[in-house]
């Protein structure tokens, strides 16, 4: 029987119908902000790329809990790994020297870029874009940050003043001075930016919310060069894709970004496959910047999230998941040219971008009624794909199995008030969005 987690709890809920998903629904939208849109789904279980929901149905999980569930749901070394700590110390701050710190540590490190040797814990991606900034400023003692259309690195203040994608930066008003917009792509206009008062430039190497756009090999070394020319540090926030999801661990040394290798790449989501926590890799050049007391958190670097990492990064090596990631993706590119609706696949890994010649939206609201989740991204006809990076050849069919036959049905689904319907949920997606002749 569900116990209730507070005296509230106890007063609204009735035990015999805690699982009821009305009920469940309407608990957390009374006693939750409304600050995200949700899916109709109760999520009691997860186990590999499927999401158990608390009604008994099962939904196909393609979005990964927004690209974190990198090793599947419940992948149970990295349970075990959390219980086995669990019941030894839940935590002690950065006063005290850890096993699970270490081991978590030298794990990273040994996994990262050869020139990237220290790692700065904390608890997610927008802390650890924080506090790669200022490790810039420290290091260069400059102030000016240069980041790109189309970027999001998180929500905090400068972080949020870093973020040019849509309307980011006004939520975070008043704004972080010093920061400064470039094309992504376009390497003159950094150049034009870049002067002897810029401290850092910031970029997500594969804009993933803005569409999963990602830019010419010779952009990323031109950065590279552009920054050591100037005396700037070069941050990658590979908050998206780090730890694995490009099919390397990192797309910092790739050769898709033509081997460079940044001054700091920055790190969350994927990390603790779903404990909190965040990352950022460094030089040496950095960390001698960096004295005590300069950086700090308490939560960072904690026991649970130290096991969480370390069983995060041995569960995708032990499993050959990098393997599987570039694998599955040149089967699911392969599968999706049947599909003539899908225009273009962007991205790398498993850090997809479905382009349509329409908008994307209702194609989304249909596949999670046909219980699969995608996500959404700020290019209306882009549909994401980050799932976990076990996912199967039989599950990419299912996948592309009902994408073909919902494309079948509709071949070209209109976002309308018939949109609407769907994605509350109040009307069946095939039998009512209109179709347009071709
Ligand atoms: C590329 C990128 N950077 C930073 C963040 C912020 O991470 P967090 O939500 O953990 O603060 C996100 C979150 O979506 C992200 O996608």
């Amino acid at each position: 029987m569900p116990q209730p987690n507070s005296v509230r709890d106890f007063k609204t809920m009735k035990p015999e119908t805690a699982v009821n998903l009305e009920e469940i629904i309407s608990l957390e939208e009374r006693y939750q902000l409304a600050t995200y849109k949700k899916m109709p789904i109760v999520a009691e279980r997860g186990e590999g790329v499927w999401i158990y929901a608390s009604n008994g149905e099962r939904y196909l999980d393609l979005y990964g809990g927004h690209a974190v569930a990198a090793t599947g749901h419940c992948h149970p070394h990295v349970v075990r790994s959390i219980k086995e700590q669990a019941g030894r110390l839940l935590f002690y701050s950065n006063l005290v020297y850890s096993e699970a710190r270490a081991h978590a540590a030298e794990k990273l490190v040994a996994i990262a870029p050869a020139s990237l040797t220290k790692a700065f814990f904390c608890n997610s991606g927008t802390e650890a874009n924080e506090n790669a900034m200022r490790m810039a400023r420290m290091t260069t003692g400059r102030e000016k940050v240069v980041s790109f259309s189309g970027g999001f690195h998180g929500r905090t203040a400068d972080a949020i003043s870093a973020t040019f994608l849509g309307k980011y930066r006004e939520l975070g008003k008043p704004n972080v001075p010093g920061h400064l917009q470039a094309e992504f792509g376009d390497i003159d206009s950094v150049r034009a930016l870049a002067d002897e008062f810029v401290a850092a430039i910031m970029l997500e190497p594969i804009q993933s919310m803005a569409g999963v756009r990602r830019a010419e090999p010779s952009f990323y070394r031109a950065l590279r060069e552009l920054s050591d020319e100037r005396g700037i540090v070069l941050i990658y926030d590979e908050v998206q894709t780090g730890v694995g999801r490009t099919g390397e661990w990192f797309f910092a040394g790739s050769e898709a970004g033509d081997r460079v290798v940044p001054d700091i790449i920055t790190l969350a989501k994927a990390l603790g496959s779903g404990i909190p926590v965040g990352a950022c890799l460094v030089t040496e050049t950095i960390a001698a910047s960096i004295k005590e007391n300069d950086l700090g958190t308490t939560f960072g670097g904690g026991m649970i999230a130290m096991a969480a990492v370390t069983a995060t990064l041995e569960a995708i090596e032990d499993d050959g998941m990098l393997e599987n990631v570039r694998s599955i993706e040149t089967y699911l590119r392969e599968r999706l040219k049947e599909i003539e609706q899908v225009v273009a696949v962007r991205g790398r890994g498993f850090l997809l971008g479905l382009e349509f010649a329409e908008v994307a939206k209702p194609i989304h609201a249909a596949l999670l009624d046909h219980k699969i989740i995608t996500g959404t991204s700020s290019d209306p006809n882009v549909l994401r794909l980050l799932p976990p990076l076990c996912l199967k050849r039989e599950e990419v069919d299912v996948f592309v199995e009902a994408l073909a036959q919902l494309m079948k049905i509709s071949p070209r689904l209109s976002l309308g008030e018939d949109y609407q319907q769907i994605a509350t949920g109040r009307a069946k997606p095939f039998r009512t969005v209109r179709r347009r002749s071709r």
